[in-house]
């Protein structure tokens, strides 16, 4: 394991090798216990958008292991590329320290930061994909169902950045996909092909939320207007209707379905404050697990 770029760049066994650890580490700092082997050791953590989890949870990983991290912000690097080439920051990056992270508007940018960068890049989300989210997710289904294989995950909304991941992420770890979105926000061909080929019959799409959510184990949102994506969101808002997380649309699924969200949620759009605040809600254990995912990620790729 070189960079952590996509979910599909991995087997199966390697990412459930990394769920392994992310469960063993955060067992060990829950009671008391430390592992300092990023001692000594730095990260640089690139931000072309805002952030609260990634960048918090990111930096205390780091320091959790022992190691630094720097958070270079916006307004500090711009856009990569703008100043100086992507080529020539990570080459840069390189010589200074052990570990980029970033986050970026185009996924092109974190592939290009990877093809020069001499140090392990990860992926802390792009237009494309969230990877260490969808990890972290799976960590938490895990921890609330004792299993993955078999379980049926309803995606509601947009098929984004974290939608294309939990595509990635259900093909590799056996769950059933059913997302709901309408006509034009679609999961792309090419995940969906993507996602065939690791596992045939992962993903089933659909434009009605009801026949997503009908026999959900899960039912995970995001947001309909995504970072970068400001100047479309009266647009957005209005295509998306009829696409909330609700009481409506939970009395048309199992009762024991858990609500997820990668957070941040817009209450009253993609998800009422209800159903976020309901008991079935588990989105801040998603929260949590970011920091116990990414611990073990950062253990394995920089010690
Ligand atoms: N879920 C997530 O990545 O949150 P941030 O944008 O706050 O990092
Ligand atoms: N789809 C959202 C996820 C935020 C964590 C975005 O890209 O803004």
């Amino acid at each position: 394991m070189t960079h952590f770029l996509s979910i599909l760049d991995f087997s199966t066994q390697e990412l459930q090798e990394l769920l392994d650890l992310s469960i063993r580490l955060k067992k060990l700092y829950k009671s008391g216990g430390r592992d300092l082997c990023l001692s000594g050791k730095v990260l640089a953590m690139l931000f072309e958008k805002v952030s609260l989890r990634t960048r918090v949870s990111f930096q205390v990983a780091m320091s959790d292991l022992g190691g630094t991290a720097i958070y270079l912000k916006p307004e500090d690097i711009g856009i990569i590329g703008k100043r100086e080439p992507a080529k020539d920051m990570a080459r840069v990056f390189s010589r200074y320290v052990d570990g980029i992270m970033a986050r970026t508007f185009s996924h092109e940018t974190l592939l290009e930061l990877a093809r020069w960068s001499t140090v392990p890049v990860i992926n802390a989300l792009s237009d494309w994909s969230h990877p260490c989210q969808v990890m972290a997710d799976m960590m938490t289904i895990l921890e609330h169902f004792g299993r993955l294989e078999g379980l049926t995950l309803a995606y509601v909304g947009d098929g984004n950045n974290v939608a294309r991941s939990l595509a990635e992420a259900c093909a590799r770890f056996g769950l059933r996909y059913q997302i709901a979105s309408p006509k034009e926000y679609m999961l792309d061909d090419q995940t969906l092909t993507e996602a065939e080929k690791a596992r045939p019959g992962t993903v089933f799409t659909t434009n009605k939320p009801a026949e997503a959510v009908r026999n959900a184990d899960i039912i995970y949102t995001d947001t309909w207007v995504s970072m970068g994506q400001e100047a479309e969101k009266e647009k957005r808002i209005a295509d998306f209707q009829g696409f909330q997380v609700n009481a409506e649309l939970l009395a048309k699924a199992p009762a024991h379905a858990k609500i997820m969200h990668c957070l941040p949620a817009y209450r009253g759009y993609e998800i009422t404050d209800e159903v976020a605040e309901s008991k079935n809600s588990i989105i801040f254990d998603q929260a949590e697990n970011r920091l116990h995912f990414q611990r073990a990620l950062l253990k394995k790729l920089l010690s």
